[in-house]
């Protein structure tokens, strides 16, 4: 922890957990809001959102990373001041910071963008189609794809006690989805009806798209050198060519033909405050996510997620109206334990490689 940058005192890694918690609940209900409130006719396209976020996370990671940029001996004169004006370091910065951007090896963040790109569409017809605590808890599933595709790519271990709490964890969402099955609602007499199937299938999709490209994000993080904002641009530049290919083609986002006069301001129609509101909160996940990969670790993310599900669920209760189930109740609660479960042991002796025991 003596390395571990701090902020008032308190380290960075207890920030970035706790912002991730308080996140995760306000993002399921903001998302969910902004979609099933408003009439169909009036909706946001999802497609635009994604790409909103990704231009804004990047630009945000690109100005980090250029504060960040060590310029090490350049500029540097015989009496070891650093000479030059404030235009010759910017312009040095710039340099330095375009060749970590476009080196080498970023390709290997095209996977992980891709993925993302899917997995943050997809959560868009989840939210919109699940009340807001069923998509919370059926989305802990990435628990257990995050850990299959650990085993498999990273070669982590499991111990015994985590493989039954994953199945714990497959029985609790199972038995929290039977509830959503009539949970089919209206909030208002043309609002957005829900499709609890389609919500399940893309809730599930969502989750191994959230297994693989987190894991795929671990391993080029702990296998190279790059910095972690500069791994961030690299992720949104090539989350861009998948976001505009979804616009291209996706009809929902088309309410103009493409080429025709007003199309780009097609994309933006009734993208007002909900929908800003959302993009900005999934701005500020997918930056506090890379500081918890940087600054803790998935097993911890995991709990912060946990933790999301008791807020998200008691704000559905109050915002939404939403009725309190046994079957929800006993749902939450074993997938409230499976995660506390699967990292107990994970701390001493769980998700950890000869690798990472060395390191
Ligand atoms: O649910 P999960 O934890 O997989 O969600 C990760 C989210 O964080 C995704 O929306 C992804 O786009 C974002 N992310 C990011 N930058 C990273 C890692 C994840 O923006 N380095």
């Amino acid at each position: 922890i003596a390395n571990v940058p701090s902020l008032w005192g308190v380290p960075l890694k207890y920030i970035s957990l706790v912002t991730l918690a308080v996140q995760n609940s306000l993002l399921t209900i903001i998302m969910h809001y902004s979609r099933v409130s408003i009439p169909t006719s009036r909706t946001y396209s999802a497609a635009t959102a994604v790409l909103m976020n990704e231009i804004l996370k990047g630009s945000i990671s690109l100005l980090i990373a250029f504060w960040r940029v060590d310029l090490g001996n350049v500029l540097i004169n015989f009496d070891g001041q650093r000479e030059g004006g404030c235009r010759r370091m910017a312009l040095a910065k710039i340099k330095r910071l375009g060749r970590e951007v476009f080196s080498a090896d970023c390709w290997k963040l095209s996977i992980p963008a891709i993925l993302y790109v899917i997995q943050n569409n997809l959560q868009y017809v989840a939210a919109s189609n699940l009340d807001a605590a069923t998509f919370q808890v059926s989305y802990q599933m990435k628990i257990l794809t995050t850990a299959g595709f650990s085993v498999l790519l990273l070669r982590k271990k499991l111990t015994s006690t985590q493989w039954f709490s994953l199945l714990f964890l497959a029985i609790g969402v199972g038995i929290v989805q039977i509830q959503s099955g009539a949970a089919q609602q209206r909030l208002s007499p043309d609002a957005h009806m829900m499709d609890a199937m389609r919500g399940f299938i893309a809730v599930v999709a969502a989750c191994f798209t959230s297994g693989l490209a987190g894991v795929y994000f671990e391993m080029v993080l702990k296998n190279s050198q790059g910095d972690l904002w500069v791994r961030n641009v690299q992720l949104s530049l090539f989350s861009l060519l998948p976001c505009i290919v979804h616009i291209l083609f996706s009809h929902e986002s088309q309410p103009v033909a493409f080429g025709s006069p007003g199309w780009f301001r097609g994309l933006f129609a009734n993208f007002g405050l909900w929908a800003w509101g959302t993009v900005l909160v999934q701005v500020l996940g997918g930056l506090v996510t890379a500081m918890v990969i940087k600054y803790s670790d998935n097993i911890l993310k995991g709990f912060a997620t946990s933790l999301s599900i008791v807020m998200s669920f008691l704000a559905s209760v109050a915002l939404f109206d939403l009725r309190m189930t046994w079957t929800f109740v006993i749902g939450s609660v074993i997938v409230l334990n499976a995660t506390w479960m699967y990292n107990q042991p994970a701390k001493r002796f769980g998700l950890m490689t000869g690798r990472d025991i060395k390191g």
